[in-house]
């Protein structure tokens, strides 16, 4: 009797690794990171437990860490103690956000600094635009989100994130970084980014929630039933000029990953995102799954669906699993 032997590849450890398709590597994950203003402060998320909002002086130190680790890149996230309609302090050249890139290039020059582009943070009513009559306005968002991009590249930002799905955002943020001589910092466009529960945790962490105006962003974030038009989203940002597409969230989205793979040569870059974070630690704080094991699953599905990078508040577990050699 003739059937395949697949067994014969799976028969001990290094017989497996050599036909291993996927792995994680340390040089694929970008760090996502709070920043507040004040000193001394390191708020444990309470939706997020081992994810902190930080000030300046505890980001460094927790930089030393990151930077020991070998994580290359970290994705920075202001959160100002003033906020208005229009969110000012997001293109303040002395704003939180500016102020933490700064540092970073610093101290820690050889860590990419990514800056995430978006009003939410910064406005009182929590969208990521500007509000008129409970409508998120899109051109007049564009030009405050251009300031944004343009002071976060003044401050040092290696590469800009865009992630507030504003039409047009990737081209406007290109011609007035290039009008101000940043031709060479890239656009980590979000490209696709679903309108999704799975980032509850994260308006704790980022105090971003929309309070006024419409109630939730499905305005302008993604419809999670649609993948047609998560194409014509990726088509339109690598047109405008985006350097890296990101699909977000990961996990209930490596369909479209995988269609973003194989249609656009850009990298492409999974947000595992706050709620993704934050089910597997209250599983694992019960003593339900083995935390470790879950977690680089979760991973290298993201890369077997076609990720090059992922950013993930796992970051720093994995960074420290791989290296003690799992
Ligand atoms: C801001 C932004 C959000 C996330 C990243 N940038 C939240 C949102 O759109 O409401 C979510 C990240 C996460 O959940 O980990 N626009
Ligand atoms: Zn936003």
């Amino acid at each position: 009797m003739k059937f395949a032997r697949h067994r014969r590849l799976r028969q001990n450890a290094t017989m497996r690794k050599i036909v291993r398709e996927n792995q994680i590597n340390i040089a694929d994950l970008i760090y996502p990171l709070f920043v507040v203003e004040g000193k001394g402060i390191r708020n444990e998320i309470l939706s997020m437990p081992g994810q902190y909002q930080f000030s300046l002086d505890k980001l460094e130190v927790e930089m030393q860490t990151v930077n020991a680790l070998g994580i290359p890149a970290v994705i920075l996230f202001g959160i100002p103690e003033y906020k208005d309609a229009v969110g000012s302090e997001a293109y303040n050249d002395e704003g939180i956000l500016q102020q933490a890139i700064r540092m970073i290039k610093e101290k820690f020059p050889k860590i990419l600094v990514i800056a995430d582009t978006c009003l939410c943070e910064y406005t009182d009513h929590g969208h990521c635009g500007v509000i008129e009559h409970d409508c998120v306005l899109n051109d007049e968002s564009l030009e405050l989100l251009v300031k944004t991009a343009v002071s976060q590249a003044k401050a040092g930002a290696d590469i800009i994130a865009p992630s507030n799905m504003m039409d047009g955002f990737v081209v406007a943020i290109r011609t007035g970084l290039d009008e101000a001589e940043f031709e060479m910092v890239p656009i980590m466009s979000y490209a696709v980014k679903y309108a999704s529960a799975f980032y509850g945790p994260f308006r704790d962490a980022a105090d971003s929630a929309p309070r006024t105006g419409p109630k939730d962003r499905k305005g302008y974030q993604m419809d999670s039933a649609n993948s047609r038009e998560a194409m014509r989203e990726a088509q339109s940002d690598v047109e405008e000029g985006a350097d890296f597409l990101i699909v977000k969230p990961a996990l209930s989205y490596l369909d479209i990953t995988r269609q973003v793979r194989d249609r656009f040569d850009l990298p492409i870059v999974t947000y595992n995102v706050s709620g993704e974070y934050s089910m597997v630690k209250a599983a694992s704080q019960k003593g339900w799954i083995d935390e470790k094991r879950i977690v680089m699953e979760q991973l290298v599905s993201m890369k077997r669906a076609g990720a090059d990078m992922i950013i993930t508040y796992f970051a720093k577990d994995v960074a420290t699993w791989l290296t003690e050699g799992c």
